[in-house]
């Protein structure tokens, strides 16, 4: 592939030493420039690569000042001829390292201020200065291996759908509220006075009526709006791979779904996913893992020993199984090593999950030690080694709580215990399907059953049943794609009938009128002909992020936004004059103008009052 233009013949990656002899010119960034005595050798960057570039003051005398004068990312034009590197001087380590260009004309294109950090893969600099001066991050060879790494993604994706019969229908942005649990970014209409636009969430809503439609392959790759708390896997918008299919049920999507994912891995990064790709139950996930998303990379299954809990004489293990709790525990294999104050400070990390305690027992070749052995005879302590298959070096962690608390805080130690043990194999991508999920859960906040998928998700036939006598034991037809412990995507079957839609309301605590108001154009839609359908979206700033082995999602988007949602480059979002307010017949409360004076005049933030 030839990257030549009007300005350069070749690009900074691309000489080898067939080029030997040959005059060439390239543009590109000074990455560092040296001095060394009579010769001074700058290394010139593009995101090909860096060539180096030799300044003989004996041969071109102008160029050679020309190049006293340059400086860390000054953009230059150099032209000369291409020769092998003396011996001793080859780097192996570069592509171009063979040769290097004795140039015989410098353009200076143009001048650049001293960078705020240097422009290196390992830069020490933070993430906020980072986000300031984007386009100088950009350069960094580790940020544009992962924008290119996400353009090729998107690009065998792309050709996975299309040869699959798929079409690409873009959906409104400026549209109504689709829930997916999060908090709506709203757009004022201008107008339609006091009204407003959500932008979506997800385009839920549209590919089902797309599939109603009769556009029955339909896939997007589409940005999605959510104001939600934010984390390291998280952004206020985000990229989905979008995908709904009509006529089909579950295993067709699961079907299609892994292919692609086989496909794309093998071809942008030359890893074999072998299919099927397996698949846990939610509940064996729950149990085993501790979680809904479970990292298969490593073992360290979390154990019930709930039934000999309830036959010991340890009083906060007997107490809490008799009164319907859990106790359960992992092997941290070798993790005898594990300080009191390392202990310490694991009983303190569960306590943020609700753990009361975290006891431990210690494994020795002939016996078990610590505090509560005791509390177990000889024949339960060889019970307790040969469920958790202890050896010699291993700790025993046991938490006893209800069943929420007990998941949570050891699927949570497990994970960073793994971390902290170097338990976590490099380079392996483990995918799993967690299957079989329940339809509700009860929130105890607002005393009502939320949808855990989300309310247009289709329960199993066999259930549908005991909608409203056993909610929570009603099981969805919902699937999630699961990448080394990451919730990499989700879909489910919908409800294709209107009236089981209205039931499925009903019990979220929509009465009929909000319905109509909220999902009026989906019931409709659902009334004249709708076809059993069923899709998944697949996150794919986290797709970037996981098969890169990064460890933020901000780090595979090229203009992301801060934990506080704020873009630091831009400086968005941003105050607006009155006047543009006036147009949308918005008007800011006192409290929140007080807010903006003072941070107009540049004092302390404090935060606009709730409600
Ligand atoms: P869900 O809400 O599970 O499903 O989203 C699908 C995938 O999108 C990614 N994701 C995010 N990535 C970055 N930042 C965020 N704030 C964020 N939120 C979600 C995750 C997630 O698995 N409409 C349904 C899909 C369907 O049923 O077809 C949906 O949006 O990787
Ligand atoms: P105590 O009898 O409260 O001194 O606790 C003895 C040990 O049991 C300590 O290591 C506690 O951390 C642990 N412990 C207390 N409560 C629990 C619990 N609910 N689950 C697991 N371990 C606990």
């Amino acid at each position: 592939m030839s990257m030549q233009t009007t300005l350069r013949s070749h690009t900074c990656g691309q000489l080898r030493a067939t080029n030997v002899d040959e005059v060439v010119t390239l543009c590109g960034w000074v990455s560092s420039r040296r001095d060394h005595g009579q010769l001074i050798f700058i290394d010139l960057r593009d995101r090909y690569g860096l060539t180096q570039c030799v300044f003989d003051p004996e041969t071109s005398p102008e160029a050679h000042k020309a190049a006293e004068q340059a400086r860390g990312e000054w953009t230059l034009r150099v032209t000369g001829s291409i020769r092998h590197r003396p011996e001793g001087t080859v780097n192996p380590k570069m592509p171009t390292g063979e040769v290097e260009m004795l140039v015989t004309d410098l353009q200076v294109l143009s001048q650049s201020l001293t960078p705020p950090f240097e422009i290196s893969s390992d830069t020490d600099a933070g993430e906020d200065i980072r986000l300031k001066y984007r386009y100088l991050d950009l350069r960094r060879p580790v940020m544009q291996r992962a924008i290119t790494t996400r353009s090729k993604l998107v690009k065998a994706i792309r050709d996975f759908y299309d040869r699959e019969g798929f079409i690409d229908v873009e959906t409104p942005f400026l549209t109504k509220s689709t829930p997916e649990g999060a908090r709506d970014y709203l757009v004022p209409s201008r107008v339609n006075v006091g009204q407003f636009f959500a932008l979506p969430q997800s385009p839920q809503l549209f590919k089902q009526i797309l599939m109603i439609a009769g556009y029955d392959r339909y896939y997007q790759i589409v940005r999605c709006m959510r104001d939600e708390d934010l984390r390291a896997d998280r952004q206020p918008e985000f990229t989905q791979l979008d995908v709904e299919m009509g006529f089909v049920t579950a295993e067709d999507v699961i079907s299609t779904t892994e292919r692609m994912i086989a496909e794309v891995m093998e071809k942008v990064l030359g890893v074999e996913v072998s299919l099927p790709i397996p698949r846990m139950t939610y509940r064996e996930a729950m149990d085993r893992y501790g979680h809904d998303a479970p990292d298969t990379r490593y073992e360290m299954f979390i154990e019930d020993l709930t039934d000999l809990a309830g036959r010991c004489d340890f009083r906060v293990f007997r107490q809490t199984a008799e009164s319907g709790g859990q106790v359960r525990g992992i092997n941290v294999k070798g993790g005898a090593s594990l300080s009191r104050k390392d202990l310490d400070e694991l009983t303190a990390f569960v306590a943020q999950f609700g753990a009361k305690g975290l006891a431990w027992v210690k494994v020795e070749a002939e016996a078990l030690s610590g505090p509560i052995v005791k509390f177990f005879p000889a024949e339960q302590q060889q019970e307790i080694r040969h469920k958790f298959d202890a050896a010699a070096g291993d700790i025993l962690l046991f938490v006893a709580d209800k069943p929420s608390v007990v998941a949570k805080s050891l699927g949570q130690l497990r994970m960073t215990l793994a971390r902290r043990l170097k338990m976590i194999p490099e380079g392996k991508f483990n995918f799993t399907w967690v299957v079989d999920f329940p339809m509700f859960e009860y929130d105890e906040e607002s005393k009502r059953y939320v949808a855990i998928h989300h309310p247009f998700t289709a329960a199993r036939d066999e259930d549908l049943d005991r909608l409203e006598s056993d909610p929570l034991g009603v099981c969805a037809k919902a699937y999630d794609i699961v990448l080394n412990g990451v919730e990499l995507g989700g879909g489910s079957i919908r409800i294709h009938r209107s009236d089981v839609q209205q039931r499925v309301f009903k019990l979220l605590g929509i009465d009929e009128a909000e319905a109509r108001t909220k999902f009026g154009f989906l019931l409709d839609a659902l009334s004249y002909g709708a076809p059993p359908h069923g899709g998944i979206a697949l996150g794919m700033d986290r797709f970037v992020m996981l098969v890169l082995g990064l460890s933020s999602i901000r780090d595979t988007i090229a203009f992301p936004k801060t934990q506080k949602a704020q873009c630091l480059m831009t400086e968005a979002p941003g105050f607006v004059d009155e006047k543009q307010l006036a147009e949308l017949h918005i008007r800011l409360s006192s409290e929140a103008q007080l807010v903006v004076q003072e941070q107009k005049e540049n004092k302390p933030l404090k935060n606009v009052p709730q409600g």
